[in-house]
C-alpha cells in the first residue's frame, strides 16, 4: 500500500501548495475514508514539511478525518441559512433514518454522519454533501430517496 501511495504522491509537484490535494488523495485511497499516521508522515516527507504542519492541516479541515469513517460521508450544513431553512429537522430525520447520531458510522460501514459549515450553496438551502456530491432543497422525502440510491449501490 505504501508503494501505491507513493505513486499517488508522485503525480504532484513537491510544492507546499499541494498539501491539501495530497491529503485528499491519500484519504480517498484508504478504504475507511480517513488519514493514517503513516499517510501524514508520507506527505510530510514528500513535501519536506514538518509533520506537525501536515497534522495541523489534517485536523483543521473538516473534510479530513484521522479516524476510520464509513464508505460515504454525509455532511449536513448547519450554518444559519440552512438552519433557517430547516436543517435541524433534517438532521433529526437523517439520524432516525440511519440509526446513528452526528459523528457516528452506521454498523454496515456505509455512512458516517457529520455536520459542516456553509457549503457555498445557500441558494438551495437546506443542503448537504455526500462525499463530493452536493444536494440542495432537501426535504425528509428527498433525503430518503438520496440515501436509497447510495444503499442501492452497496
Ligand atoms: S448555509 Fe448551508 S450552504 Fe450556505
Amino acid at each position: 500500500m505504501t508503494d501505491q501511495k507513493l505513486k499517488l504522491l508522485a503525480r504532484y509537484p513537491r510544492e507546499r501548495t499541494r498539501l491539501l490535494s495530497l491529503l485528499h488523495e491519500l484519504q480517498r485511497a484508504n478504504p475507511n475514508n480517513y488519514l493514517t499516521g503513516e499517510d501524514l508522515r508520507l506527505v510530510a516527507d514528500y513535501l519536506n514539511l514538518p509533520l506537525s504542519e501536515v497534522h495541523d492541516a489534517a485536523t483543521f479541515y473538516s473534510l479530513f478525518s484521522l479516524k476510520p469513517r464509513g464508505k460515504h460521508v454525509i455532511r449536513l450544513c448547519k450554518s444559519p441559512p440552512c438552519h433557517l431553512a430547516g436543517a435541524w429537522s433534517l438532521l433529526a430525520a437523517l439520524e432516525r433514518e440511519l440509526g446513528i447520531t452526528v459523528g457516528e458510522t452506521t454498523p454496515d460501514g456505509l455512512f458516517t454522519l457529520e455536520t459542516t459549515s456553509c457549503l457555498g450553496v445557500c441558494g438551495v438551502a437546506p443542503a448537504m454533501m455526500i462525499d463530493e456530491e452536493v444536494y440542495g432543497r432537501l426535504t425528509p422525502d428527498r433525503l430518503r430517496e438520496i440515501l436509497a440510491s447510495y444503499r442501492g449501490e452497496a
